[in-house]
């Protein structure tokens, strides 16, 4: 293959996972303060499904032709001349921004401030599983607890240690594997809500408590929690109010018009409705690295599949049951 091109996943239009077709394209270049990193394994989220289908129009409408994917692991093969962080051959880690994806080739260039070195005791697959699904944990689960604390200081201010309790809705997927064990890092009592297959899984994650959502409808429960994070989107601000402690926050990634309503809505109110939009960046990688480095963070990996097989990943995670994390390895 001539030396400025490259093989990605490339979509040309809306529609079912025959859309995502191989091709042969120009292999982007590092300028300014982006990185070009050597592809060795992407990681599949459902915004690539969505943005695929159409859901996600403002997003995919802006290109005819688009390489899908959000996460990548890699080395760096080049780097533009006012990058000051990283060099040729650094093993990294990042996460492509939405506009532009690009993840699922060979090649993928990237911006300095959302790449990270890589963890040193995770595999490229592992790695690439981690950048968005990890962040969008990380950073509900952070916002939503100082919200909570912020909203009720006078909790701690008895000098008694108050115990969070956390419960994550969809605890089995790509983004409740991390905010189990992010909940359980920040010293909450978890519960995890899941199929009865995957409450072992959760239960190693950190899951003090488990709740099958076939059995079982977790906002009707008798408990109350400080934070429900809606992993799946599928229970409203509404459904979920009354389970909330008194200063208690219900987080979302789903963001449609009537979770945004619900944001606005709480702003006056004690229990608050909010929805995590994530953020790429570099630093917060960096710290995740240091806690996959001493044993804190785990990468469950469901599946792993060649790059000329995104159309058969999109249609596993498709089913909305994945355990764990989907991959492409990049194959040279
Ligand atoms: N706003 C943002 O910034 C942002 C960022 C990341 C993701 N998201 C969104 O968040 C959602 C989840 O992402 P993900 O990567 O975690 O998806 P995922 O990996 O595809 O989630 C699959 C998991 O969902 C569980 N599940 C399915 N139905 C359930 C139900 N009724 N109750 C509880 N759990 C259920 C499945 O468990 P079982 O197999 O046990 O059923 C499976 O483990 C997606 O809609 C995605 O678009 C938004």
């Amino acid at each position: 293959m001539p030396y400025d091109k490259m093989r990605a996943i490339v979509t040309r239009g809306h529609g079912g996972p025959k859309v995502l077709r191989t091709e042969e394209i120009e292999r982007p270049k590092a300028r300014g303060r982006k990185i070009l990193i050597e592809v060795r394994a992407a990681g599949v989220n459902p915004v690539d499904w969505r943005i695929r289908r159409g859901e996600l129009r403002p997003l995919s409408a802006l290109a005819p032709r688009r390489v899908p994917g959000r996460d990548v692991a890699g080395v760096v093969v080049a780097v533009g001349d006012e990058v000051r962080g990283f060099e040729v051959g650094d093993r990294v880690f990042a996460m492509l921004d939405g506009i532009s994806g690009g993840g699922y080739a060979e090649y993928a260039v990237v911006g300095e401030d959302a790449v990270a070195l890589m963890p040193r005791n995770l595999s490229f697959e592992e790695a690439a599983a981690v950048p968005l699904a990890a962040l969008t944990a990380a950073q509900a689960i952070r916002d939503a607890l100082r919200e909570v604390v912020r909203n009720a200081p006078h909790a701690c201010d008895t000098g008694q240690l108050v115990r969070r309790k956390v419960l994550v809705n969809g605890a089995s997927g790509g983004v409740g594997t991390f905010a189990v064990q992010f909940a359980k890092i920040s010293g909450a009592e978890v519960t995890a809500v899941c199929s009865a297959a995957n409450a072992g899984l959760v239960g190693e994650l950190g899951a003090y408590h488990v709740i099958d959502y076939e059995e079982e409808d977790f906002a009707r429960y008798e408990e109350r929690y400080d934070v429900i994070f809606d992993v799946v989107g599928n229970r409203s601000f509404g459904a979920c109010k009354g389970a909330l402690r008194s200063a208690g926050v219900y987080v979302t990634t789903e963001p449609g018009p009537r979770n945004f309503l619900s944001q606005l809505a709480t702003m006056p109110a004690h229990k608050k409705a909010r929805i995590v939009l994530v953020k790429p960046s570099g630093e917060e990688l960096s710290l995740l690295k240091q806690l996959f480095e001493v044993g804190r963070l785990r990468v469950i990996l469901d599946s792993v599949y060649p790059l000329e097989e995104a159309a058969e990943a999109h249609a596993h995670g498709e089913t909305g049951h994945a355990r764990g994390k989907i991959v492409l390895r990049v194959d040279r």
